[in-house]
């Protein structure tokens, strides 16, 4: 298959697109690499420096490019960030997925797969979290991809684009390649590396008054090759609708932690903090749908797999990438 992977330089769709190719799909990737970096392309892609703010500069992409499908991983993705310049979120993770979805119309594109998220339902009612609980988002981050979802339902009963919304819980870990490195990072996995690198004195604990056994907020990580393969498995023709992604189990930011310091063997300094503005207690995901009905079947379920692929991947790149 021929696929177009906005956002390929960036941390979630440099191993999509890798994976992508070793399973022999032709790639061009197209970012504009405000997040992204360009070492993070996979050589064997062809690579198209967006310019998304210029008129036309998607439909010409997608034109040129002439894919069978369209993988959106472009996007802002820090929760706290939305809460506080929400413009960025709405004008990106919205009206730029729109035209790229107006392009794919256009280009007659087969199918559109596009990375949603958990944040979209907000506090849920129960977890784990099955795909038809109410969706309420609590910050413009997860506002902006319950929005753009519901834009591909309108496109796929008018304009029969076949899409596939894949609601990422908290994507961790590496590739034997491509790992995470934001410029400005705000995740916990990696800052809590970055400790026990030695490049941070201590970890910050955003909030310790959550009604959680310990206090602190419980997520689901997901293993960054096992989001990879849903995105395989759903390109096959015929597979449409949206999937949770997570492994089922949540682990609160003090267990993260001390899961860190044993796989590293390093003691990780910790400062407790406020909480941070538009963050949920507790989201874990059940993916039983994903399971079933597109046959998933996670390979690194465990967050010490997860932890060490990233500990792996940060003690080769202790700067990340280096552009
Ligand atoms: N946290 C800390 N200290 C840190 C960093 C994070 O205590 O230094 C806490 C956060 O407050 C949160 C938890 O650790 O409670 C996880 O935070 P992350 O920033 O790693 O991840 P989020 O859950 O906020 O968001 C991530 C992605 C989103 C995605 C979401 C799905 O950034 O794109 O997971 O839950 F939508």
């Amino acid at each position: 298959m021929n696929v177009f992977v906005t956002g390929g330089a960036g941390y979630i769709g440099s191993v999509c697109t890798e994976e992508l190719l070793n399973a022999g799909h032709a790639v061009t990737v197209y970012d504009n690499l405000t997040e992204g970096h360009r070492s993070a392309v996979d050589p064997r892609a062809d690579f198209v420096l967006a310019k998304p703010e210029t008129e036309g500069d998607i439909l010409q992409a997608v034109r040129a490019a002439r894919p069978d499908a369209i993988l959106h991983f472009a996007a802002n993705a820090l929760v706290g960030e939305s809460m506080t310049n929400p413009k960025k979120y709405f004008h990106n993770n919205l009206v730029n997925a729109l035209k790229l979805a107006d392009a794919a119309v256009e280009c007659g594109v087969k199918k559109f797969v596009f990375s949603s998220t958990c944040a979209t339902y907000g506090p849920p009612d129960r977890v784990p979290m099955t795909e038809d609980l109410p969706q309420r988002p609590i910050n413009p981050y997860g506002e902006a991809k319950l929005m753009f979802e519901k834009v591909l339902i309108w496109y796929s009963q008018i304009y029969h684009l076949d899409f596939i919304a894949f609601r990422y819980f908290n994507a961790a870990g590496a590739s034997g390649h491509f790992g995470e490195h934001h410029r400005i990072e705000t995740h916990l996995i990696p800052n809590v590396l970055q400790v026990a690198l030695g490049r941070k004195s201590h970890c910050e604990i955003f909030g310790t008054d959550y009604p959680t056994p310990d206090g602190t907020c419980i997520r689901d990580y997901i293993h960054i090759k096992d989001l990879a393969q849903a995105h395989m498995l759903g390109l096959h023709p015929g597979r449409s609708g949206f999937y949770n992604l997570g492994n089922g189990d949540g682990y609160s930011v003090r267990e993260v932690i001390s899961m860190c310091e044993k796989v590293t063997g390093r003691k990780i300094p910790t400062v407790e903090k406020p909480r941070r503005a538009g963050d949920p207690p507790r989201l874990v995901a059940s993916a039983e749908k994903a399971i079933r009905e597109l046959g998933w079947k996670p390979q690194f379920p465990k967050l010490e797999e997860i932890v060490a692929t990233a500990w792996a991947w940060h003690k080769t790149h202790p700067d990340g990438y280096p552009d």
